[in-house]
C-alpha cells in the first residue's frame, strides 16, 4: 500500500523566510506558494530526490496548522506518503478500525487527492495519503 514518502510537511510562520532558508543556505527551488482555502493554508514544496519538504503556512490561527503551531510551535507537522489508490486505503484503513480525519479523498495542494489519518490512532504523527494524478503519456 505504501509506495514511498511523498512529502514531510514543516508547519512554519513565515513561508516566504523559511522558503528563502531553504533556497539560499540548500540550494532548494522552491514551487510557487499555493492557498488551499479548506485546510487554511499556503503551501509550497521542494524536491528532496524522489520525496520532497512541504512548508505550510496557516492563512488563519484557528485553522488545523494555526492551532499546531499555536501549541507545539514550528517544527515537523505531518507525512505523506503515496498509495496508488485513495479511496482503497481509506476503506481498508476504515474497516481496521483506524481513526481517519478524512473519510473521503479532498484536494490538496497542486490538485493531488488527499485524506488525513487521525495522529491519535497513528503514536503521534498527522499521517497524509495522497494519490497523485496518472501522469500523462
Ligand atoms: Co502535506
Amino acid at each position: 500500500m505504501l509506495d514511498r514518502i511523498y512529502h514531510l510537511g514543516y508547519a512554519v510562520y513565515d513561508i516566504e523566510a523559511a522558503a528563502r532558508f531553504y533556497e539560499e543556505n540548500f540550494g532548494a527551488r522552491l514551487s510557487e506558494p499555493e492557498v488551499v482555502e479548506d485546510q487554511g493554508i499556503v503551501a509550497t514544496m521542494f524536491g528532496v530526490g524522489e520525496s520532497r519538504i512541504e512548508l505550510v503556512q496557516p492563512t488563519r490561527p484557528d485553522s488545523p496548522v494555526g492551532k499546531f503551531l499555536a501549541r507545539r510551535g514550528e517544527g515537523f507537522h505531518h507525512v505523506a506518503f503515496e498509495v496508488d489508490d485513495l479511496e482503497e486505503a481509506l476503506a481498508g484503513l476504515k474497516a481496521k478500525g483506524v481513526e481517519l480525519i478524512d473519510e473521503s479523498p479532498r484536494i490538496g495542494a497542486g490538485g493531488t487527492r488527499m485524506a488525513f489519518v487521525h495522529p491519535k490512532g497513528a503514536f503521534g504523527v498527522l499521517t497524509e495519503l495522497v494519490e497523485l494524478p496518472p501522469t500523462p503519456g
